[in-house]
């Protein structure tokens, strides 16, 4: 069978290397893809908005199974267009991938269904929401609605911050139509995690549980970025709480999909605050998370493909997840400057030294080859990754691969998993 990947990111790269390994599959195109995966797959100049173009490249092709990467192209119905044309396609519909592009649809949809969640209000009034603000203690949290790449979402420590994060997703637009409207919310603490699962709208088989970092320093420090990390398992994961996940939220979130009308199938992110009153929903995400995608599938031990297919047909009932019981640490290089503004075209160095190194693993993200060099190309460069016993000594061969990886302005947190260790 032949498979497209669409994306071309890190969490494509680790999609593409574990797809690879399929027996069912004969050949990969990945549109666009980056030089990593153009080590594994045929890359096609089309970019994962292009959703025509690759609807008419998937017809010609005669592709078996599409799988896309990012949330964008689900919530502009991909899957609705592919589906259309009689394109096996993993992912949810554009009803069900509403979920991620609105966070008052999701927050309304737990209040809506007795989901834990934080307290919350809904405003699309500029004045309404600040007048909110100043009627509530900090620290407070403000979101904008709409799909933000990771930086709509504002944990405000004064109500000062809170006013200003609400004038510029609401007065300044910095998200567009996105910051139409703004869910304003209470401050929970504790630790996070994340759980994917697959779901064909009946059966779920959840994922190995990870968790990312979000922002650009250590010890939490800094403005948020798309990821800068990630580790699975989470050891506050324990099999008694997952259990209380399990029957508290992922099952009930499924449900209450359906009795919406906007059944789901694909990959349900969750990610969770796990507080003192019990685990509640953050937020919703529509597919692999990016780094959480190269943690787990690092870890998968079935072939996936088979995974997917009976997600689309129906039939996750009759399908095993295996795991290797190992542990695995994702570190991300990025280049001098991001999250803000960096320079692209920096030589990547070191690249050879870390191939066909047993437990290690290089994703592609911000790559580009040119006159037969990789060079930077984007903000998160590399996704370093390394499997070991447990998480300490996945996270000791890690930092040893990325000093062996260089490019100049080059930067990576070092505390990458430290949590799961202490
Ligand atoms: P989200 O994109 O909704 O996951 O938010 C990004 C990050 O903001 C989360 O990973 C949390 O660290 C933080 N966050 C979101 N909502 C809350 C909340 N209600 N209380 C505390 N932190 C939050
Ligand atoms: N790493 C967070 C995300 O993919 O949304």
């Amino acid at each position: 069978m032949k498979v497209l990947v669409i994306g071309g990111g890190g969490r494509e790269h680790s999609l593409v290397w574990k797809i690879a390994q399929s027996t069912e599959v004969s050949k990969i195109f990945c549109a666009p893809g980056n030089p990593g995966i153009s080590e594994l797959a045929e890359c096609i100049d089309i970019s994962s908005d292009q959703t025509s173009l690759l609807c008419e490249f998937a017809v010609k092709e005669d592709i078996g199974l599409t799988v896309v990467g990012p949330e964008a192209p689900l919530v502009d119905g991909i899957v609705d267009l592919f589906s259309k044309h009689n394109l096996k396609v993993f992912g949810p519909d554009q009803k069900a991938a509403i979920l991620e592009d609105s966070k008052v649809f999701s927050k309304l949809l737990l209040r809506k269904h007795g989901i834990p969640t934080a307290d919350f209000k809904c405003f699309d009034d500029h004045n309404q929401a600040r007048r909110y603000v100043l009627s509530r203690e900090a620290p407070i949290v403000v979101k904008a609605d709409g799909l933000s790449k990771g930086k709509g979402v504002f944990v405000c420590k004064t109500n000062d911050e809170a006013i200003q994060a609400i004038d510029s997703i609401m007065n300044d637009r910095v998200f567009g139509n996105a910051g139409d409207q703004v869910v304003i919310e209470e401050c929970l603490t504790g630790e996070e995690v994340s759980l994917l699962a697959f779901t064909d709208g009946r059966t779920i088989v959840p994922m190995e549980s990870s968790q990312d970092h979000k922002t650009v320093y250590d010890g939490d420090k800094g403005p948020n970025t798309g990821g800068m990390g990630a580790y699975s398992p989470v050891p506050i994961m324990t099999s008694e709480l997952y259990s209380v996940v399990e029957k508290e939220i992922l099952v009930p979130t499924v449900h209450a999909m359906n009795k919406e009308g906007r059944p789901y199938k694909g990959i349900i992110y969750i990610g969770l605050m796990i507080t003192s009153v019990g685990p509640m929903v953050l937020e919703f995400n529509v597919r692999f998370g990016d780094p959480e995608a190269q943690v787990i599938l690092t870890r998968m031990k079935s072939d996936i493909v088979p995974i997917m297919l009976a997600t689309i047909s129906g039939g996750l009932d009759n399908v095993d997840l295996e795991w290797h019981p190992q542990a695995s640490v994702c570190v991300v290089m990025a280049s001098g400057g991001y999250p803000g503004q960096y320079d692209n075209g920096r030589e990547i160095k070191g690249l050879d030294s870390l191939k066909n190194q047993e437990g290690i693993s290089v994703f592609h993200a911000g790559t580009k080859s040119e006159n037969g060099k990789v060079v930077t190309n984007g903000g998160r460069v590399l996704n370093i990754v390394a499997c070991g016993g447990d998480i300490k000594e996945a996270q000791k061969k890690v930092y040893e691969a990325v000093s062996k990886i260089s490019f100049e302005g080059a930067h990576y947190r070092r505390d990458i998993a430290d949590k799961a260790i202490k």
